[in-house]
């Protein structure tokens, strides 16, 4: 109930553009690294230098005025641009919604060439995040005409509580995708979407071990120990090296876990949001463990 109340609340855009003039973070400090690529970058050498790779993604999403889209890209490629200057152990994460994919596709996408264009040059990555399932089909048309041209700098999530997901790995299969394997994080119907968790983790572990016996890179985005555990035990039954695959985590979560992994020679990178466009992130944050609203509403108590 809270859940779904907090998922909507995620993608409305009143609240969000709310959120964006009101300014103050709601704790979400937690969550995001600062409002600047400066802070940000601080934030990556600091990760770095605890042997944590970093994915930086610049907050936004759900962009409707392609002025706007057209900064969101700038700003992709200033934080591509800052990477490399910085020789940090990091790439790029981004959302096609922020890019103007909601007003057209044809833009969005050259929007896309051109911060991938510019990865390439700079020898960075650039993962597409996946959003809901509306804009699913679109995302991965989009990453794979990007792939035709850019392969292998460019990757993109598979979302286990889709019905879907094995299908679409099965299309994409012959590209041998760099994918980040995630549960999902939006409000779907049952129609596309399994609802039950047990559900959702058993086709989780199934496509993670799909994956790697194809042999393709994965990472595996979760802070769940139980599916960290079962993708360990399976690599090592079936001598699956650890540069074939990395944990994930996003930043201010189980970051215990990530230093564990660390010093037990998994590779951990964590994602770090930065930006003043932190609703929709924070308020899915807060979906995924209702918990933290009482971390939340004790924060604002402080201020
Ligand atoms: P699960 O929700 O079962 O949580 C396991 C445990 O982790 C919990 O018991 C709790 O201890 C801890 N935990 C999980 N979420 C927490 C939170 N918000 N706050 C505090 N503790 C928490 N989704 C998507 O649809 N598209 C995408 O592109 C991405 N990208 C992405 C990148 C990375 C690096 C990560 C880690 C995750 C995503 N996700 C995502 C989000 C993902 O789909 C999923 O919603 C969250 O990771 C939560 O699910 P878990 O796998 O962690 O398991």
């Amino acid at each position: 109930m809270m859940k779904n109340l907090l998922l909507y609340l995620s993608s409305n855009r009143i609240a969000n553009k709310a959120a964006k003039k009101f300014g103050r973070r709601l704790g979400a400090d937690r969550f995001v690294a600062g409002d600047t690529l400066n802070q940000a970058i601080d934030v990556v050498k600091q990760l770095n230098s605890q042997g944590l790779r970093v994915t930086l993604d610049h907050l936004g999403e759900f962009v409707t005025d392609p002025a706007e889209a057209d900064q969101a890209a700038d700003e992709v490629i200033a934080t591509i641009d800052a990477i490399a200057a910085a020789k940090a152990e990091a790439n790029v994460s981004l959302k096609l919604t922020q890019l103007g994919l909601d007003l057209s596709y044809d833009e969005c996408f050259k929007r896309m060439k051109r911060i991938v264009a510019r990865a390439v040059e700079q020898n960075v990555f650039v993962r597409m995040d996946m959003e809901d399932y509306a804009r699913n089909e679109a995302t991965i048309r989009m990453y794979e005409a990007l792939d035709d041209v850019y392969s292998p700098h460019i990757g993109i999530v598979i979302q286990a509580y889709l019905y879907k997901a094995g299908e679409d790995m099965t299309r994409l299969k012959q590209r041998q995708p760099n994918y980040r394997l995630v549960k999902g994080a939006y409000k779907e119907a049952t129609t596309v979407a399994y609802e039950h968790k047990t559900d959702v983790d058993e086709n989780f572990k199934q496509l993670i071990f799909a994956h790697l016996a194809n042999g393709h890179y994965a990472a595996v985005a979760t802070h769940d120990e139980a599916i960290i555990q079962a993708t360990k035990e399976h690599a090592k039954q079936h001598h699956i090296p650890v540069t074939q695959f990395e944990f994930q985590m996003l930043y201010g979560i189980r970051t215990a876990l990530q230093h564990a992994l660390v010093k037990e020679g998994y590779p951990v990178r964590v994602y770090v949001p930065y930006g003043v466009d932190w609703y929709g992130y924070f308020m899915r944050r807060m979906a995924e463990r209702p918990e933290n609203l009482t971390f939340v509403l004790k924060s604002m108590a402080k201020k």
